[in-house]
C-alpha cells in the first residue's frame, strides 16, 4: 500500500501539494495558515487552503476546502485515497471535527498525514473518527417526499 507508512515515498508529492496550497491560505484573523492536499483513486492531486472572513463563523478548513475542489473535479465516495495536512506550528495540526466528518463522506478509512517543519505523522480517519455517522446509518426518503 502507497501511503502505509508515513516515510513511504508516495506522501512526497502529496506534501509539496500541501505546503504549496498553505502558501495561498486566507488567513488574516487567526494568522494560522493550514495547507491541505488529498490524492483521489484516479491518480489527482488537489489542494485545499483555510479561508477565513471578518464574520468567523464563516472561515472554512483547509481540508474541507480541498475536499470541495476535489468534488468540482468529479471526486466521488470512494474515491478519496490519501490526505496530507501542513502547518508550522511545533505540535501537528490535526483535522477539526467539522473536517473529519467531511472527510468520513468520501473515505471508509483514509490515511492522514500531518507534517509540520520538524516531522510528521500519520494516522487513520477510523481512529481519528470512531464509529463515524455515515449515509448507511439511515434511509433516505423517496425523492419528492
Ligand atoms: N484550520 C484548518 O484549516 N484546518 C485544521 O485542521 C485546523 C484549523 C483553520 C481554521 C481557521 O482558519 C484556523 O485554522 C484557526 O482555527
Amino acid at each position: 500500500m502507497a501511503f502505509e507508512h508515513a516515510d513511504a515515498p508516495a506522501w512526497q508529492p502529496l506534501v509539496d501539494a500541501a505546503w504549496e496550497a498553505r502558501s495561498h491560505a486566507h488567513a488574516p484573523y487567526s494568522g494560522f495558515k493550514v495547507g491541505a492536499a488529498l490524492r483521489t483513486s484516479t491518480g489527482d492531486t488537489i489542494g485545499g487552503c483555510n479561508v477565513e472572513n471578518a464574520a468567523y463563523p464563516v472561515c472554512v478548513c483547509a481540508e474541507r476546502n480541498a475536499i470541495g475542489a476535489a468534488v468540482a473535479r468529479g471526486m466521488k465516495p470512494g474515491e478519496l485515497a490519501a490526505l496530507v495536512v501542513a502547518t508550522e506550528a511545533e505540535t501537528l495540526t490535526p483535522p477539526c471535527g467539522a473536517c473529519r466528518q467531511v472527510l468520513a463522506e468520501f473515505a471508509e478509512d483514509l490515511p492522514v498525514l500531518l507534517v509540520n517543519r520538524h516531522g510528521r505523522a500519520l494516522h487513520r480517519l477510523k481512529d481519528l473518527l470512531p464509529e463515524a455517522f455515515t449515509g448507511r446509518h439511515f434511509t433516505p426518503p423517496p425523492r419528492g417526499a
